[in-house]
């Protein structure tokens, strides 16, 4: 009797001198590694990149539905470089229509101007037998407020950003790492080291902007006030492909609105470069509401009435590429 308590007295105290140790170690573990995450948040990308197509589910190798082959073309390349910055006749008439101009002299100067400026390559031109690629497209909706979704959208490899996107204060629902942040001058944003500026081209000038934004800082306004200089990385600069950007008018949001959204542009880059994504932070909000997250005002939402983009439409083919297994889609 007596030494069965005392073995238990001896074991429950052992139990207790035990955990706090223990808890401790752990508690110093989980520390450690979101420090060494947050530490460095462009290392990690490489980091992450390391091991063949060990995602879940390999994207590319997912059988395709009929409706998703009819729309997808492989071979048309997202980003504008200099081996692909040859702009089909048809593609540059319509890029020319969207900025109200029918001056349709060469943008060829312009383009050799960018790529005295920033690099001329493709970081994503290796298709095949890459190393396993998860991005997360991170819109700026009011419905990622309360999400608490900071840390699954900080897991990814990639984390595309767009306009006026900020993280800082907002961490817990919208995390806190940037890898892209798809932009144009009249949205642009400082940003911070490591981060890809990704450029998206409405007209020409915008073209102009980002050789001035980060050279002399002699463009100050388009059709209105934009950034002289703008705070970015030049060797980590991408420009949008405006064939991308028509692909995508043509065969995907079928010409609602007039031109699809950053947002949209964002997650059609990723669909093409990613293996895995997760899309967040779009449409309206649980009471039906359009804003940005960070927006106090509920209903400053009104960008949704201009009939620029049609922000109804976009959702549901978000919606409808989730139920065919090419994204996931939280809301
Ligand atoms: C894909 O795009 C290329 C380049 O624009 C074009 O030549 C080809 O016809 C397209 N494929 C389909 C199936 O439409
Ligand atoms: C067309 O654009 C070029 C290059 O930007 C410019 O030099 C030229 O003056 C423009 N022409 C007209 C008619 O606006
Ligand atoms: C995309 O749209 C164009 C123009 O409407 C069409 O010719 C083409 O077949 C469509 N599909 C693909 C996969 O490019």
């Amino acid at each position: 009797m007596h030494s069965i308590r005392s073995c238990c007295r001896l074991f429950h105290h052992r139990r207790t001198v035990w955990i706090p140790p223990v808890a401790f170690i752990i508690a110093f573990l989980i520390y450690l590694s979101f420090f060494t995450n947050s530490l460095n948040p462009v290392d990690r990308v490489e980091e992450l990149d390391y091991n063949s197509c060990m995602c879940g589910l390999c994207r590319p190798e997912k059988p395709r539905t009929e409706w998703y082959n009819e729309h997808f073309n492989r071979s048309i390349e997202p980003l504008l470089t200099r081996k692909d910055q040859e702009i089909p006749e048809h593609v540059h008439k319509w890029w020319l229509k969207l900025q109200g101009s029918n001056n349709a002299s060469s943008i060829t100067e312009v383009l050799e101007q960018i790529f005295r400026v920033i690099p001329t390559g493709n970081p994503y031109a290796e298709k095949n037998n890459r190393p396993c690629r998860t991005c997360a497209v991170v819109g700026n909706s009011g419905n990622l407020k309360g999400s608490g979704q900071g840390n699954l959208i900080d897991s990814h490899g990639l984390i595309f950003r767009m306009n006026g996107a900020r993280t800082s204060g907002f961490e817990e629902d919208v995390g806190s790492r940037t890898t892209h942040h798809f932009m144009y001058p009249e949205s642009a944003v400082h940003l911070q080291h490591g981060v890809h500026l990704v450029l998206i081209p409405f007209k020409l000038l915008d073209l102009k902007w980002i050789t001035s934004a980060l050279t002399t800082g002699e463009i100050k306004s388009t059709y209105t006030r934009v950034k002289q200089f703008i705070k970015a990385d030049k060797d980590k600069v991408l420009i949008f492909n405006p064939a991308f950007f028509k692909y995508i008018h043509d065969n995907w949001t079928n010409h609602h609105g007039k031109y699809p959204s950053t947002g949209m542009l964002a997650v059609f880059f990723a669909l093409h470069i990613c293996d895995e994504i997760s899309v967040f932070g779009f449409g309206a909000d649980k009471n039906g509401n359009w804003h940005h997250y960070w927006e106090k005002n509920r209903f400053a939402g009104a960008f949704r009435f201009t009939g620029v983009h049609n922000a109804e439409f976009e959702s549901m083919l978000i919606t409808k590429l989730d139920k065919e297994g090419k994204l996931k889609f939280y809301k």
